[in-house]
């Protein structure tokens, strides 16, 4: 059985798609131990409290210092004892700290094709926009291990989506989230949850 944490920062629709996946059966051998997020208002508390899940705050303004706070957020992280964390719309800087701790046993997914869009300041709508003012035609999301670069770590999945005439930032995102997000993230936690997912020279192979 593969424990996971799932860390948010906002609405928690990746999260509610994960919910959903280990409820149907979309991801097997996986029980989500808890949810943290950095902000108390964010909606996806509710969405595990209402499904039975532990959800709780770390907030960087219950700290003295940055350091304090990324040291409490880590404590809290280990309290779940997570076999896999799972950064869906957290939009938090993972310290060094715990990135090596959790080296290929945390993944992100980021809403863009990588290496397009994405890196630091390429997060939540600016993608979309960036996409758009950009005048790219496919559009996607990705999954992908959490190193020490910004969505830099190995590739787990990737899922394209087209850009259509009169799109909006928001359209955009809607689409990508829909057609991409929401496929690829429970699928990954399952490929791992069944031991499908090995990281060789910085790249994954995913057993068949
Ligand atoms: C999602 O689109 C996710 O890909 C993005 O934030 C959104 C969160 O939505 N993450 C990033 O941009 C990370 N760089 P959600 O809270 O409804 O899942």
């Amino acid at each position: 059985m593969l424990d996971i944490a799932v860390l948010v920062s906002g609405g928690g629709t990746n999260l509610q798609a994960v919910i959903d996946a280990v409820e149907s059966g979309g991801i097997t051998n996986t029980r989500i131990t808890g949810v943290i997020s950095n902000n108390k208002n964010a909606y996806a508390l509710e969405r595990a409290k209402e499904h039975g899940i532990k959800s709780i705050c770390v907030s960087p303004k219950d700290f003295p210092s940055r350091a304090e706070f990324n040291q409490g957020f880590l404590e809290a992280v280990d309290a779940l004892e997570p076999d896999l964390v799972v950064l869906a719309g957290f939009l938090v800087v993972i310290p060094p700290e715990m990135i090596e701790k959790y080296r290929n046993r945390m993944i992100n997914i980021h809403p863009s094709l990588i290496p397009s869009f994405c890196g630091t300041g390429y997060y939540g709508l600016k993608v979309h926009e960036a996409a758009l003012s950009r005048g790219v035609k496919v559009v996607g999301a990705t999954v992908h291990f959490v190193d020490e670069g910004t969505d830099t770590g190995p590739i787990i999945l990737q899922k394209a989506v087209e850009v259509e005439q009169g799109d909006t930032p928001e359209v955009l995102q809607r689409r990508v989230m829909e057609q991409a997000e929401w496929k690829i993230l429970p699928r990954a936690i399952d490929l791992i949850a069944n031991g499908r997912v090995k990281v060789e020279d910085g790249k994954t192979v995913i057993l068949q």
